[in-house]
């Protein structure tokens, strides 16, 4: 959550932050600031941070140019060494960043700490990476010719990342786009911007030299738009709302620019009639309610077989009944507040929408106005049954805690429910069909299936991303991460002394 130009409601206790750019910390030039407040408690200021515009992206442009010529020709296990430096800091400080993460954007402290862990695992896998970075060679067809293909990076490369994973989705595109010498312009969400600025500081006390990582805090019209204009960025990778990801890609196309998008879910678990049932009802519980639901991957659709629907439904119901919704540094609390007033009213208005269209709402949907509640934003986790799958609640992605039971007669009706909405992040099967579930993985269009385990829950070493409106095709972390952050260059070395003619002088 954040006001404009408003003084620090808490004095001088409160932290002042700056832009980094060109490896000196920097207000915005205006002057103007915000303010990042915490989600659990409003009163509290985690923050104050340049509300950055034009002027200051092209001035952070124009360091991250400078800085390319030097860091794009220092050896790539020399780029490695700092990632590897910046992730040990980061797990030396894990406790103290989580807790931060919990402050400024209120998920619970242990999923704060999965976040942070996420960025670590990230830092230790793109270090590795250093000595790898792999080309190609391949035969030529011409004598004493030598043909081969490298990987170059794209220069200057605009990094705008979502407030939900404040750690781990910045070194998803941090870590890879240094790894493989791109500077950087990077504009994290104005929900999140001490997280973003505590990820910078480490990888500026790893040794990160000047120019080569620029932090732009603010919004997206007034610091983001610039960035995806300015035609020196080469690459933007942006993860965050479908609405502003089609704005990105049009914008960014008019440049020709490489884009990277990593848009919505509506991702489903499929509950068979012969799963695990216990195993079902943890792994819903948790992909549903997990972080608020606020994931890209949360488990917004539950498309059950009527055959275990009443038993799953009512055990759900109940299993929600008890979750604990409050401060999420309060270890008996299991599902903190949701970012800001904006999201709060969007996930409240899918609530009179749902029952506006008929489905029944079990449990939840209501925003929560307590005594402890009274200074943040809180909803109530939300269960709608008896859901048509065409309808907006089981359309849209609402980005809370909200989901949609969907009853199915048989796998068919599951797969063709499963995919019959825009997006194609994440889903999930649960069943004891060994066969069923390789259907499914053929079957599900998504660019992450589970099998007995719920939507979220991906590990950095597989690709991550979706199909369909999720995204552009695009995948992030793994094997595709630095492919992501990096043109290739086709080179051929004949070193035969003649002329020699491809596809002709072939003998
Ligand atoms: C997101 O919600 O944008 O798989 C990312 C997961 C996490 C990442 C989620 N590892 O749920």
């Amino acid at each position: 959550m954040v006001s404009t130009d408003a003084a620090p409601r808490q004095g001088s206790e409160v932290r002042e932050y700056q832009n980094l750019i060109g490896g000196k910390w920097v207000p915005a030039q205006s002057g103007r600031t915000f303010q990042s407040l915490n989600p659990a408690d409003t009163e509290e200021v985690v923050g104050v941070f340049p509300r950055s515009g034009r002027e200051d992206v092209i001035a952070a442009v124009d360091a991250a140019k400078s800085a390319f010529a030097s860091w794009s020709r220092t050896p790539a296990p020399g780029r490695a060494d700092i990632i590897l430096r910046a992730a040990t800091l980061l797990e030396s400080r894990k406790e103290e960043v989580a807790r931060l993460m919990t402050r400024e954007m209120g998920k619970v402290l242990e999923e704060a700490r999965g976040d942070v862990q996420e960025g670590i695992d990230m830092g230790k896998y793109m270090a590795g990476e250093g000595r790898r970075f792999f080309g190609e060679t391949v035969p030529s067809e011409l004598r004493d010719k030598f043909a081969m293909a490298i990987r170059q990076p794209f220069g200057v490369v605009g990094l705008i990342t979502p407030w939900n994973f404040p750690i781990a989705i910045p070194t998803w595109k941090t870590f890879p786009a240094l790894l493989a010498g791109n500077t950087i312009v990077f504009k994290p969400a104005e929900d999140t911007p001490a997280c973003a600025a505590a990820l910078v500081e480490i990888l500026m006390e790893a040794g990160l030299p000047d120019g080569v990582l620029n932090l732009v805090a603010g919004y997206g019209e007034e610091a983001g738009q610039p960035l995806v204009d300015d035609e020196r960025v080469r690459m933007i990778s942006f993860t965050g709302s479908a609405v502003v990801g089609r704005e990105v890609a049009a914008r960014a196309g008019r440049g020709l620019k490489k884009v990277s998008l990593e848009l919505g879910g509506k991702n489903p678990i499929i509950v068979m009639n012969d799963a695990d049932l216990e195993l079902a009802l943890e792994g819903a519980l948790w992909g549903a309610f997990g972080t608020s639901g606020q994931r890209c991957t949360a488990a917004s659709r539950l498309i059950v077989q009527r055959g275990v629907l009443d038993e799953f439904t009512k055990e759900l119901v109940a299993r929600t009944r008890k979750l604990r919704v409050g401060n999420g540094l309060d270890p008996d609390v299991d599902m903190g507040p949701v970012i800001n007033a904006e999201q709060l009213e969007k996930i409240h208005s899918y609530t009179q929408i749902g029952q506006h269209e008929g489905a029944d709402l079990l449990i939840g949907g209501k925003i929560l106005d307590g005594r402890e509640y009274s200074r943040g934003y809180f909803y109530s986790p939300t269960i709608f049954a008896n859901a048509g799958y065409r309808m907006r609640i089981a359309q849209e992605e609402i980005f809370g805690p909200t989901t949609v039971i969907l009853p199915v007669d048989d796998y068919d009706e599951a797969v063709q429910v499963a995919n019959s909405v825009e997006f194609g992040l994440s889903s999930a099967i649960y069943t004891r069909d060994v066969n069923r579930a390789f259907h499914a993985i053929h079957d599900l269009e998504a660019g992450i299936t589970y099998v007995n385990a719920p939507t979220i829950g991906a590990e950095i070493q597989l690709p991550f991303g979706g199909i369909k409106g999720t995204g552009n095709g695009h995948r992030e972390a793994g094997t595709s991460a630095i492919r992501e952050f990096t043109e290739i260059k086709s080179v051929y070395i004949d070193y035969s002394g003649r002329l020699q003619r491809a596809q002709i002088d072939t003998e």
